[in-house]
């Protein structure tokens, strides 16, 4: 009985492969597109939020592996709609206000993503780097108004 509930496990996993969508990795880029920022908050953006709000995610490849990739594609489709860092200078003044005033709250509840932790402990924000992006985004959104 279990070994059955394992080969149709298998044949299920083989047969929806098909059907595992590609996240689009990466995206053009246009270099006046992009954010610009001081070093130290661009790194921690590049580090931990740049694998779903940009056009560069470093998608290993069991990101491309059905059923993940659903899961993954999704995310990351999402997390573009709301900000992809690599186009900031394209969006409009009301859509980066929304964002960074989004930011600050999200960054403590649920930014980057929880089941996106559990693989990838490094991206965890420490509590000096949750300061400093407090605080630029909060200036930013200043001199943005
Ligand atoms: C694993 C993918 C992933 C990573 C990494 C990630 N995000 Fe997100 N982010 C999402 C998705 C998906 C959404 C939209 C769904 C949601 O709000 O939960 C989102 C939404 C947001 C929002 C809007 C929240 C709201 O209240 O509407 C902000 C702000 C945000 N992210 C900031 C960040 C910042 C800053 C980082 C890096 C510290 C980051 N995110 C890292 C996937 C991600």
């Amino acid at each position: 009985m279990l070994k059955n509930f394992w080969f149709w496990l298998l044949i299920l996993f083989i047969v929806i492969q098909p059907f595992s969508f590609n996240v689009a990795a990466t995206l053009p880029i246009k270099a006046n597109e992009t954010l610009e920022a001081p070093k130290e908050v661009l790194s921690i953006l590049k580090r931990s939020c740049y694998d779903c709000h940009s056009s560069e995610v470093k998608a290993p490849w069991y990101y491309t592996v059905a059923p993940i990739s659903w899961y993954t594609q999704r995310n990351v489709k999402m997390a573009r709609n709301i900000i992809n860092f690599s186009k900031w200078n394209g969006y409009t003044k009301e859509k980066k206000v929304k964002f960074l005033k989004k930011l600050p709250k999200a960054i403590v509840i649920r930014m980057p993503m929880k089941a996106y932790l559990y693989l990838h402990e490094e991206v965890t924000l420490t509590e000096n780097e949750k300061k400093l992006l407090k605080s630029w985004s909060k200036e930013l959104k200043e001199k943005l108004k």
